[in-house]
């Protein structure tokens, strides 16, 4: 019996409590709403500890493994191209600088985004990365297909104006939604809120961030307010984002110290809040985190946590 049948059994009977069985002739949106329930294993920024993040070769290692979902950060280059990016800035993860919003698609074409993995973790070189390519959105879509799911961020709204628009347009495009292929995850409740005004069959993840008060550093606030200090948290609270969200992605600690624990994953699940903690990387959080019963994990390295969900 693996763990994650343990875990998948154990969420599906609280679950069963407020829902129905998904039905034989079920689209295959509302299957993906219902594999919501079980245990998610979704690659951060692709098996971003193994090669460089967001990169096709990241993307290829998780989709082999047989991670859930691709994760990756949406932002728009200067002449509208939606891309795979994490940081507003290029210089960490390119061999060049400034911000990326000012590079045309042909000019983010030409960087090296795979030499600095070398650089950094000269420890992983069973690959050679160099010379790794920026990839857009449709590049990873014509590469993937339906074969996978994704789980899409919209990265800095404010610095990328029509983000959504242009997002939305793809997602459609590609028939997405309806395959139950997609969730798009923000911090930013606006930018979900856009999502879901463009089309409202795009399941959103609202994302939550937890640190400590700039007031009282004993008391942990929510970033951006979506929520009060997880301690704190009331029905109400979780009853307001399952109006437009099917789920939450929140982190776990905060500089080692936890921030959520069992009784709010509870509670964000009794009121049809789905939990999903980033970033966890090993393996020894990861078993905690299942303890706790979250419903899955965003993480760089999915064969660490494949293992364990299928042991
Ligand atoms: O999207 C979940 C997690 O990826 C949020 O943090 O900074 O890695 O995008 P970040
Ligand atoms: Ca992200």
């Amino acid at each position: 019996m693996t763990l994650r049948y343990l875990w998948t059994t154990t969420f599906t009977l609280l679950a069963s409590t407020s829902s129905l069985a998904l039905a034989a002739d079920a689209t295959p949106l509302a299957e993906q709403l219902d594999d919501l329930n079980r245990f998610q294993v979704i690659a951060h920024r692709g098996a971003s500890g193994h090669a460089p993040e967001s990169t096709l070769a990241a993307y290829e290692l998780a989709h082999r493994w047989g991670a859930d979902y691709l994760e990756l950060d949406a932002q728009l280059s200067a002449d509208g191209e939606v891309v795979l990016f994490h940081d507003g800035t290029i210089e960490r993860t390119s061999d060049g600088e400034g911000h990326i919003h000012d590079y045309t698609l042909a000019e983010l074409k030409v960087l090296d985004t795979g030499s600095w993995f070398h650089e950094t973790y000269p420890d992983r070189l069973d690959e050679d990365y160099r010379g790794t390519q920026i990839l857009t959105l449709d590049e990873l879509f014509d590469h993937f297909g339906h074969t996978t799911r994704y789980y899409i961020e919209t990265k800095s709204p404010d610095l990328n104006p029509g983000l959504e628009e242009a997002l939305v347009t793809h997602l459609e495009a590609y028939d997405m939604i309806e395959q139950g292929r997609v969730l798009v995850q923000s911090f930013d409740q606006e930018s979900l809120l856009k999502v879901r005004d463009l089309n409202p069959d795009v399941p959103l993840i609202q994302l939550l961030w937890y640190s400590p008060s700039e007031q009282d550093n004993a008391t942990f606030t929510e970033w951006n307010d979506t929520t009060p200090g997880a301690d704190t948290i009331r029905d109400e609270d979780f009853e307001r984002i399952a109006e437009y969200a099917v789920g939450i992605g929140t982190n776990a600690a905060y500089q080692g110290q936890p921030v959520i624990d069992a009784a709010f994953v509870r509670q964000a699940q009794a009121n049809g809040l789905p939990v999903h903690v980033y970033t966890i990387n090993e393996q020894e959080d990861m078993k905690r985190l299942m303890a706790l019963g979250v419903n899955g994990l965003f993480t760089d390295y999915p064969d660490r946590l494949l293992e364990l969900v299928n042991e």
